[in-house]
């Protein structure tokens, strides 16, 4: 039994982090969800530890469901059938670095190329795995200049080149392009290319945009990330990530202890985050995708118009959520955690609602009045 003064600062905690969620702008992380009929799952102790297409002598598990979400998402980015392998990670950051892992298997001497505008989970990446790393420009809105790729890789054209794609990058949403990179490598004269797909943002609905960026397996993408909490909704971080099935067979190795394969970065694994995310995709299906994506679409076009309309600089990449302004002032960076960097930015997930981001418009115009 928890003290009575143990309790309230339960209640203190539930309070401060209902406020936070009620104008929290800054950062992609849906809200709004009801998972309640998962709730009795909490009773249970579960771990997915192991390889998800693999049974194993570990069953406190939800492999099946974890398995469901991969095929769901290996059918939206164009994977070849039965050729495709992935698991739920623990977010954006294990997914990349799960990436880089798998380039870093096939070609142990590549140097890996990524934009300044992408995240900083890259870099961590890349020094974690003792990569050798080639930071490459970016244009203004965000995607990398491919000029700058060209030039950068002819310096170490003798050499595997290994590229983080950034569909939607961190800041400004912007997206680079598989093909134009495969085509860039090969013009300079470099064969042996690892592309991975960073779409934390933007995968669950990247497919379904109009025109669709090139960024899955069709497009040349040799894996892909995407994170659970940022679009579709999860109460807590999680990822996706999938990859070419030969990949991930350089790095298995049979483990007797778990009586499966160790084809993940982590042992211990979620076993809620995949039941969650399958409820997700399962009560939205595709067309509940799509209408989301309209209605976060529809509400950043407007704050957009509305910012610009009161003067201030305010942009989007085209089909982008994320609306990019001039750097907020302190207090309202604080209020509705808006984060800045050269810019700030707020980001249009479900959840979001007209009254928030109206409340920050008023904020942001007004301030001073
Ligand atoms: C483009 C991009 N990649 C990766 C990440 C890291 O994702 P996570 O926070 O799920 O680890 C982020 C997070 O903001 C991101 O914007």
């Amino acid at each position: 039994m928890l003290q009575s003064q143990d309790l309230k600062r339960l209640d203190k905690l539930f309070s401060s982090m209902q406020e936070a969620n009620g104008c929290f702008l800054g950062y992609p992380f849906a809200r709004g969800f009801d998972y309640e009929p998962l709730w009795r799952f909490m009773r249970l102790a579960g771990n997915n530890l192991g390889d998800p297409f693999e049974p194993g002598t570990y069953r406190v598990n939800s492999y099946e469901f974890e398995c469901e979400v991969i095929e769901f998402f290996a059918q939206l980015f164009r994977a070849p059938p039965r050729e495709f392998w992935g698991y739920i990670s623990s977010g954006g950051t294990e997914g990349n670095t799960y990436g880089l892992y798998l380039a870093r298997e096939l070609y142990p001497d590549a140097v890996a190329y990524f934009s300044q505008d992408t995240h900083y989970s890259v870099s961590k990446g890349v020094r974690l795995l003792g990569l050798d790393h080639c930071v490459v420009r970016s244009q203004s809105n965000g995607e990398m200049s491919y000029d700058d790729l060209a030039q950068k890789a002819t310096r170490t054209r003798n050499r595997p080149a290994v590229v983080v794609a950034n569909i939607g990058t961190t800041m400004k949403e912007g997206k680079d392009d598989t093909l134009k990179i495969r085509a860039v490598l090969r013009d300079v004269g470099i064969g042996a290319i690892y592309i991975h797909s960073d779409a934390a943002l933007c995968g669950p609905y990247a497919p379904f945009l109009d025109p669709k960026p090139a960024f899955d397996f069709a497009d040349g993408a040799d894996s892909i990330t995407l994170s659970g909490h940022k679009f579709l909704g999860a109460p807590m971080p999680c990822g996706v990530v999938l990859s070419r099935k030969r990949h991930v067979q350089r790095v298995m190795r049979a483990i007797d202890y778990i009586g499966s394969s160790d084809t993940t970065l982590s042992g211990s694994r979620n076993a809620y985050t995949p039941i969650i995310l399958w409820y997700a995709i399962r009560t939205l299906g595709i067309e509940g995708i799509k209408r989301m994506f309209r209605q976060c679409e529809q509400l950043a076009a407007y704050t957009a118009d509305e910012l610009n309309s009161r003067g201030v600089g305010a942009w989007r990449n085209s089909n982008a959520l994320t609306v990019v302004l001039p750097p907020v002032e302190e207090s309202i960076k604080a209020k509705w955690q808006i984060a800045t960097q050269d810019v700030s930015h707020l980001v249009i997930t479900p959840g979001t609602t007209k009254r928030q981001t109206d409340a920050l418009i008023e904020a942001i115009t007004n301030r001073g009045r």
